[in-house]
């Protein structure tokens, strides 16, 4: 049995009492989905900056009308601390775990407008960070991120090298975990960071300027229209299917003391470079009748981008037991049913 497995069984014997900030986005939604089905109580809080009430409802459609009854959502804005207070209490005996993904994604987004990413990802965080550690919350696990590690050479990443931050995005990133640290030294509230590494799946959203490579390619490719790789192709990332991010996140918050407190790579320990994500994208929406023919056109590299990214993930391994199920291929196989879904 995996260390996974057996949290899961745990938690379904014992059920516990979650908060989800950034309930409505992708890895949001995927952590309610997962929390619900094994019973939990869970409280969401979101401002639907960017996440969308169609995920709530296609969670709500995948769990049991009793497991949807355990979750209460409050509408409001991390940046708020009666929003996040409100959140915080509003079942009687408080929150065991908070799961903090909300966050204004995209280096590109961070470019056109750093003070509106500085005041979701930094004030927000800190405000999140100010109401919890007023409760007795066992653990504050949040999204961290691997732009984190900027402009630092070495492949792959380890969670102690990092180098100097490439875009205002990376900054409030690497601040986040600077306070997370502090308010542990501080006030004693255990906070586990998680640098997610390029997370893909259902629910990720397609639309909009700032949408994510592989949604964004989906799209394009399932509209049949032509698709634009920034360089030569062989950028490389390490992509990890949003189940293996779920996981990271539900083995973090319940480790022991020993797996506390820390700042962890979540990914596959993999690199694929964008040329193989395209051609990967091709065969799994040909297994789904969707017979993509184009070749891609190349244009400039993207400011802000890193060249290549790939995870060393065996901190989370052998502290929490991180063993991420799904590789690229098969988390790419299983997210291409709902892209069709979703956009025809
Ligand atoms: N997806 C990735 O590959 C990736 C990689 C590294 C880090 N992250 C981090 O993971 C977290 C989740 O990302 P995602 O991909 O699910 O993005 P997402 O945009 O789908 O979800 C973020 C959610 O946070 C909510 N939100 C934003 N600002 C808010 C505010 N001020 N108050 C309340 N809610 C607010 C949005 O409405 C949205 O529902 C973010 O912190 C992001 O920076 C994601």
């Amino acid at each position: 049995m995996t260390q996974f497995q057996k949290i899961k069984q745990e938690l379904t014997n014992s059920p516990k009492t979650w908060m989800i900030t950034g309930c409505a986005g992708f890895i949001g939604s995927n952590l309610l989905e997962t929390l619900l089905l094994l019973d939990q109580k869970v409280v969401g809080l979101d401002n639907f900056a960017t996440g969308h009430q169609y995920n709530l409802d296609e969670v709500q459609a995948q769990v049991s009308p009793e497991q949807w009854q355990n979750f209460y959502f409050v509408q409001g804005d991390i940046r708020q601390l009666d929003d996040c207070q409100t959140a915080l209490n509003y079942y009687d005996n408080g929150v065991d775990y908070i799961l903090h993904q909300a966050a204004l994604g995209s280096v590109p987004r961070s470019i056109a407008d750093p003070l509106l990413t500085n005041s979701a990802n930094i004030t927000g965080f800190l405000t999140m960070l100010t109401a919890a550690k007023e409760t007795q919350v066992k653990s504050f696990v949040y999204a961290a991120s691997s732009s984190t590690y900027g402009d630092h050479p070495a492949l792959p990443k380890v969670e102690e090298a990092i180098g100097k931050p490439l875009s205002p995005y990376a900054v409030t990133k690497y601040v986040n975990e600077l306070y997370a640290d502090v308010f542990h030294k501080t006030y004693g509230l255990n906070c586990t960071g998680l640098r997610y590494f390029n997370v893909f799946g259902k629910r990720q959203d397609p639309d909009g300027a700032y949408a994510a490579v592989i949604p964004k390619w989906t799209a394009a490719m399932i509209a049949n229209e032509e698709l634009l790789i920034n360089g030569d192709g062989e950028t490389s990332r390490d992509f990890c299917f949003v189940e293996n991010a779920v996981q990271a996140n539900i083995l973090a918050a319940t480790a022991n003391d020993a797996g506390k407190n820390q700042v962890y790579n979540v990914a596959l320990g993999d690199r694929t470079s964008l040329n193989t994500l395209f051609d990967s994208l091709k065969i799994a929406l040909k297994a789904n009748g969707v017979d993509y023919q184009k070749s891609a056109t190349y244009q400039d590299f993207r400011a802000g981008d890193v060249r290549h990214s790939q995870a060393d993930i065996s901190k989370a391994k052998s502290l929490i037991g991180f063993e991420p199920e799904f590789k690229i291929q098969q988390g790419i196989d299983k997210a291409m049913p709902w892209y069709i879904n979703f956009l025809k």
